[in-house]
């Protein structure tokens, strides 16, 4: 029995297999970050094709935090209602429906990759200005310099994520995943080149992690105790000082663990441009079991973990609890088939619903 299908439980939540879609973006709601058509049709087809669980894109938590115009949020009722349909779809489909409540921080008001992958011009109509712990640019594409945040910015921020997890939760998800990776706010609070302050939320790693944890206390009041509290965090930027930075991260994940967070997704930072990153199949297996040995926490990892047998080796070596998955499920929502066929599954197809399953075992 290949290991990549056998279940696992997280509090009283069994998925199905240890496939996770992770978050991606659609870019493709208009400005008022409503869900529509596109993302119901796109999360009801990843959620048929049988991974256990469904992780919706980066879902901003204040129209500042929206890395472009078009990202998805969840600060007014109007997009609750839309993603409660977009949850639905999901486990109607077979899958978990989990979200990702995010904040780009510095790297907000941007255009859409495929529409240059660059921060909005001054004078475009539809930029914003930009918060970040510190008023220092990303850089690169992303030139924009955002505003130190004040003590009242950080309240606003941290309740808005906690509105944001009371939203998810009504409308029906039942994994919530913090954005604390990818460069975004959250990370760049961490990272010691873009928080530069002299206050409790910089210098030393108990200062810089305070608005990540702070943030995570607040967000467990409101989501229930029995439900999957995750985040998705960058604990290596391969930046030249790649040892210190995962120490940093793996002692950063045994404080998540300590403020009641039940599972990490294990990321890259992307915190500079300035990085020179060995992409290749598995990259993240060593660096995700070493966070998971040390931790103590349940681990998930994404980035070149699609072929058959990097998937089954990360879990059966125990790398990691979960493999996530992305791009060759959007070339194909049904990829799970794939896998199951080539893992040799008993009844492979049943991995699909019986509609389908049903048909393409029997000839
Ligand atoms: C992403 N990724 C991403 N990550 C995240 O934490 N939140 C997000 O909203 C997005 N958005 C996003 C959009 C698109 C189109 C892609 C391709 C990727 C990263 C993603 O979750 C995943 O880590 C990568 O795709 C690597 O996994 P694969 O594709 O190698 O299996």
């Amino acid at each position: 029995m290949a290991q990549l299908f056998t279940p696992f439980t997280l509090k009283s939540i069994t998925l199905k297999n240890r496939i996770g879609i992770p978050p991606m973006c659609q870019y493709s709601a208009a400005e008022d970050g409503v869900a529509n058509n596109w993302h119901k049709q796109h999360y009801a087809e990843l959620a048929r094709g049988g991974a256990g669980l469904v992780v919706v894109e980066a879902t901003a938590a204040s129209p500042e935090g929206r890395i472009s115009p078009n990202d998805l949020g969840l600060w007014n009722d109007e997009q609750a209602a839309e993603l409660a349909k977009v949850a639905t779809l999901i486990k109607d489909n077979g899958s978990v429906a989990g979200i990702q409540i995010a904040h780009a921080g510095r790297k907000a008001s941007a255009n859409r990759p495929w529409e240059g992958d660059d921060h909005l011009t001054e004078d475009d109509p539809r930029g914003w200005d930009t918060i970040a712990p510190s008023a220092i640019a990303f850089g690169a594409n992303l030139p924009k310099t955002p505003k130190a945040m004040t003590q009242s910015d950080i309240d606003r921020v941290q309740q808005d994520f906690v509105a944001a997890a009371q939203r998810a939760l009504d409308a029906g998800f039942e994994w919530l995943e913090l954005h604390f990776a990818h460069g975004y706010l959250a990370q760049s609070f961490f990272n010691r080149d873009a928080n530069q302050r002299t206050d409790e939320y910089g210098g030393s790693k108990e200062g810089r992690a305070k608005f990540l944890l702070d943030t995570l206390k607040a967000v467990r009041e409101v989501w229930p105790e029995e439900l999957p509290l995750t985040a998705r965090f960058g604990v290596i930027e391969y930046d030249g000082r790649d040892e210190e930075t995962l120490a940093e991260s793996i002692w950063l994940a045994q404080q998540f663990k300590a403020h009641g967070l039940d599972f990490l997704s294990v990321s890259f930072g992307f915190s500079t441009p300035n990085v020179d990153i060995p992409w290749g199949p598995s990259m993240l297996a060593q660096t995700a079991e070493k966070v998971r040995r040390e931790s103590g926490l349940p681990i998930a990892s994404a980035w070149g973990f699609d072929q058959p047998q990097d998937a089954e080796r990360a879990i059966l070596e125990g790398q990691m609890d979960q493999v996530l998955i992305g791009r060759a499920y959007l070339a194909n929502p049904r990829y799970t088939y794939q896998l199951a066929k080539a893992l040799e599954l008993d009844d492979a197809s049943w991995v699909l619903p019986a509609p389908y399953a049903h048909w393409i075992g029997r000839y």
